[in-house]
């Protein structure tokens, strides 16, 4: 089979390597790819968004079957292109993306078919989201309604912090279009978890759990990000929670989509809050989650490409997980979320230890043999060990190696679980 993943992260070089692996594939291509892909994939020099020409590229290549990674040209309608030129394409259509493409629009089909999440009221005037804050308790949740790559978010601890956030989403355009509509939502605690499904009409098919810590700093402080690093399994998803998460999440999103008429074939991602009234949801993504996706997909055993082509002809399949623990640590640039520095170059990826430690590239670029950065999410150094413990000590020790100009990191991937998971009797 001839196999495209679009995309250029670090969750795109993860579908490909596991892809990769398997004996279907004959070749693989990567649109656009980075400096990791470079090495298992033909890289397909067509940005992401530029749907019709890779739809285009997709028939002239005669590839066999894609699978998206970012949203972006999900909502922009890349399934349907691809799918009138009888193509296959693992990725939800336009009309299943606004579950992602607009938080109003997941929100409103929350509340009506009865999926738990915060409570909730949109806004599109600045003025009338400020009067009603007046009344809401703190800390508060505003969010912008479209795509913001995980940057549409605050919470605000106090008003001031929230007028100044309506004004600068509604008012000064500061995320374009994607904040003139917004949402303000109860605050909710909780440990978080994203819950990841292989989606087709009325089929599901779980895949591992992890959890993704967004925050930029260490302790969970500073703004949110795409996310800074993530492991699995999440020990927080325990037997009970997850039947929960699967009947009154999972399964009442799949009713609704099929009283709206919406048909979905796909990933979905579940980002939740666990809180002590039960798993409530913060938002839905289309696709898999990244960083989650690289600690998730080293878990899954045998041949993810065959299994993917079954599910998406609509046979039954299962998956067969690895019990060892991952976790994803990501190098991100100077400035990242705001501002990320480029072009800088990266020294020591050769001095990492391959056993049991992989790296995923997300943006470096090859430029006359080296490994330059381009963009905010640089690198995601990833490892396997028998026990969270171990697997985070690994990722650590291979970091040490890796170094370029105003590289910035988490250095405590994994302390939620691990806090917990000491605090439970073997
Ligand atoms: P979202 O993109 O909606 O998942 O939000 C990004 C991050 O903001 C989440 O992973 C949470 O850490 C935080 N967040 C979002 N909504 C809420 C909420 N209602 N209460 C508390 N934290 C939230
Ligand atoms: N890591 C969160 C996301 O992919 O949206």
């Amino acid at each position: 089979m001839k196999v495209l993943v679009v995309g250029n992260g670090g969750r795109e070089h993860a579908i490909a390597w596991k892809v990769s692996q398997s004996p279907l594939v004959k070749e693989l291509y990567c649109a656009k790819g980075n400096a990791g892909t470079i090495k298992i994939a033909k890289s397909v020099p067509t940005d992401p968004l530029r749907i019709e020409e890779l739809a285009e590229f997709a028939k002239k290549e005669g590839i066999d079957f894609t699978i998206v990674g970012p949203e972006a040209p999900i909502v922009a309608g890349i399934t349907e292109e691809f799918e009138k030129r009888g193509l296959r394409i693992f990725a939800p259509n336009q009309k299943a993306s606004m579950l992602e493409g607009s938080k109003a629009f997941a929100k409103d089909f929350m509340q009506k078919y009865s999926i738990p999440t915060a409570e909730f009221h949109v806004f599109d005037e600045a003025q009338k989201a400020k009067n009603f804050i007046r009344d809401f308790g703190l800390p508060v949740v505003i969010k912008a309604d479209g795509l913001a790559s995980g940057k549409g978010v605050f919470i605000c601890k106090s008003y001031e912090e929230a007028l100044r956030t309506i004004d600068d989403l509604m008012i000064k355009g500061v995320l374009g279009e994607a904040g003139k509509k917004i949402v303000i939502e109860e605050f909710l605690e909780g440990e978080e978890a994203s819950y990841i499904v292989m989606l087709n009409g009325d089929k599901y098919v779980p895949l591992p759990t992890s959890q993704d810590h967004k925050r930029l700093l260490d302790g969970d402080k500073g703004p949110n990000t795409g996310g800074m690093g993530a492991y699995s399994p999440n020990p927080f998803v325990d037997e009970q929670r997850e039947k929960s998460i699967r009947e009154l999440i999972i399964e009442r999103v799949i009713k609704g989509l099929k009283e709206e008429g919406i048909y979905y074939r796909g990933f979905l991602y579940v980002g939740l809050m666990l809180t002590d009234r039960g798993p409530k949801v913060l938002e839905f993504n289309v696709r898999l989650g990244d960083p989650e996706a690289q600690p998730l997909l080293m878990r899954i055993r045998g041949d993810f490409l065959k299994a993917l082509v079954d599910f998406y002809e609509g046979k039954h399949i299962s998956l067969d997980t690895d019990p060892r623990h991952t976790i994803c640590v990501v190098l991100a640039s100077k400035g990242y979320p705001q501002k990320p520095e480029d072009g800088k170059e990266i020294f020591g990826l050769e001095k990492v230890e391959k056993e049991d430690v992989i790296i995923f590239h997300a943006g470096t670029e090859l430029k006359n043999d080296k490994v330059i950065t381009k963009g905010g999410r640089v690198l995601n150094v990833c490892a396997w060990g028998n026990t969270l413990k171990e697997a985070q000590e690994k990722v650590y020790r291979a970091i040490e190696n890796i170094r370029f100009e105003g590289m910035q990191f988490r250095r405590d991937i994994g302390y939620r679980a691990l806090n917990f998971l000491s605090k439970v009797p073997d």
